[in-house]
């Protein structure tokens, strides 16, 4: 063998013994490989699959689930009653909102998408905080569907109708 062929054999040896490891990682870190220790892939498709009509519709179930999520994660500031007179509230201005008070001025409109909104992004510049790292899209509808039963927001508020509840996408991905 002479000192070419061997440098050949060298610098083949050497592109198969580090390439192909680096290969296989690189298919790993991507989550191509298939076999066992593959990584699943997300399929965006499966977000779109949720029935997000009926979540917007609602059900008397959906109701009585809101009341139990309000009396969770809303009552300390919006009480227990929904009269806005919860444990935390005298500390804060602008005070937290008494759903029981048809006169009430609201920030945004009584409209079912604008509690929606409200609920996921808070309202800037108050201790209303934003609860959609907190509550799943379904929670935070169910609570939309609670407040729209309360005295000062029934009237004011429009029931989810089909069109509206069609037409309806979450703004971020679940
Ligand atoms: C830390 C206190 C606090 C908590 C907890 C809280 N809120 Fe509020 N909320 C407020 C305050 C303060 C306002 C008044 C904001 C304003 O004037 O825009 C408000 C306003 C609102 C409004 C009216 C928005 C508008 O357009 O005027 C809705 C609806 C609402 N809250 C729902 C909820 C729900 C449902 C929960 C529980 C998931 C909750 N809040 C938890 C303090 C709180």
């Amino acid at each position: 063998m002479n000192n070419q062929r061997t440098l050949e054999l060298f610098i083949i040896g050497g592109i198969l013994g580090i390439g192909a490891p680096c290969a296989v990682l690189m298919g790993v870190l991507h989550g191509e490989r298939t076999g066992a220790i593959a990584y699943p892939k997300v399929k965006t498709e499966e977000v779109f699959t949720v029935d997000y009509k009926s979540i917007v519709m609602g059900s008397p179930e959906d109701e009585e689930h809101g009341k139990t999520l309000f009396q969770n994660n809303c009552m300390a500031c919006h009480g227990a009653m929904a009269d806005g007179k919860g444990p935390a509230a005298s500390a804060l201005t602008p005070p937290p909102r008494n759903f029981l008070d048809p006169d009430a001025r609201w920030t945004r409109s009584r409209e079912p998408k604008d509690i929606y909104q409200t609920l996921s992004e808070g309202s800037p510049g108050t201790a209303m905080v934003a609860f959609s790292a907190m509550l799943s899209v379904q929670d935070r509808w169910a609570l939309v569907h609670y407040l729209g039963s309360l005295p000062g927001v029934q009237g004011k508020f429009h029931p989810v109708d089909e069109a509206m509840a069609s037409a309806w996408r979450p703004e971020k991905k679940l």
